[in-house]
């Protein structure tokens, strides 16, 4: 199964009748079976990106071409559950009956640290709990491609770390591919197979990452350089 090209995007807002620019004609290739993340500041259209390439919205002009079929999940910014089901409910959402494996359900949920909540509502979680709940969703679907914007962004450091780890497994397991939105650098080098850095509404500049994920320690010589790098040929806050 190949991949998805974007050929000069291009979407701008219309907000009070004025036209705000948002992409800037981006040219991008996310290949197949890759761990893709988009790194940039705040409000560079990192989640415009993300919703248009998953079709949730239309660009203005350019082509976004989905190469081969792909079962795809989405992990929004926010949470996006609901409100009036269980977080069991909520995981198993979107699959018919015959596919909801009460053991593969309980693990997954298990993994994503909500043992002992499977029937509590969303307004009884933290906030925190309630993305592991959209994530536990999202890849109780099976999605060969899946789209994260921040997923990570409302948990602490430990479960950060362990969720990522988690995410990395899946990966690895089912050869998925991943476009996962972030604004940390460190987060971006723990993950990326390639790491796309957007600048005002472009793609500045993609660094591939040869090291396997698992073999990674950003503290190592060559992190600390690309992470110099980045920061310095970009400007970015961490
Ligand atoms: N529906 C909309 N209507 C008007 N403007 C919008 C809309 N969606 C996004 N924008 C504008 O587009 C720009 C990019 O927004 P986007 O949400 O893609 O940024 P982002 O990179 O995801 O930021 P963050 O890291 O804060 O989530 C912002 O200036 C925002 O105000
Ligand atoms: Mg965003």
């Amino acid at each position: 199964m190949a991949g998805i090209k974007l050929k000069n995007i291009q979407k701008s807002y219309l907000v009070e009748d004025r036209n705000v620019p948002v992409l800037n004609g981006i040219d991008l290739d996310i290949p197949h079976g890759q761990f893709t993340v988009i790194l940039g500041q705040s409000g560079c259209g990192k989640t415009t990106l993300l919703r248009l390439t998953g079709g949730l919205e239309p660009a203005d002009s350019g082509e976004i071409l989905w190469e081969g079929n792909h079962k795809t999940a989405f992990v929004f910014q926010e949470p996006r559950l609901m409100p009036w089901l269980t977080v069991w409910d909520n995981v198993v959402f979107g699959l018919k009956k015959s596919e909801q494996n009460k053991e593969k359900i309980q693990s997954l949920i298990g993994t994503v640290g909500l043992s002992g909540f499977e029937k509590a509502y969303p307004s009884q979680l933290s906030g925190g709990m309630k993305q592991r709940a959209a994530i536990a969703r999202a890849l109780a679907y099976e999605p060969d491609f899946i789209m994260m914007d921040e997923p990570f962004a409302a948990l602490d450091y430990f479960t950060r770390e362990q969720m990522q780890k988690e995410l990395l497994r899946v990966q690895k397991v089912k050869h998925s591919s991943i476009l996962f939105v972030t604004h940390s650098i460190d987060e971006a080098l723990i993950l990326g197979d390639r790491i796309v850095v957007i600048e005002r509404g472009m793609v500045k500049k993609i660094y591939p990452v040869e090291t396997p994920a698992e073999e990674r320690n950003l503290l190592d010589d060559g992190f600390i350089s690309l992470k110099r790098d980045i920061i310095n040929n970009l400007n970015f806050i961490n």
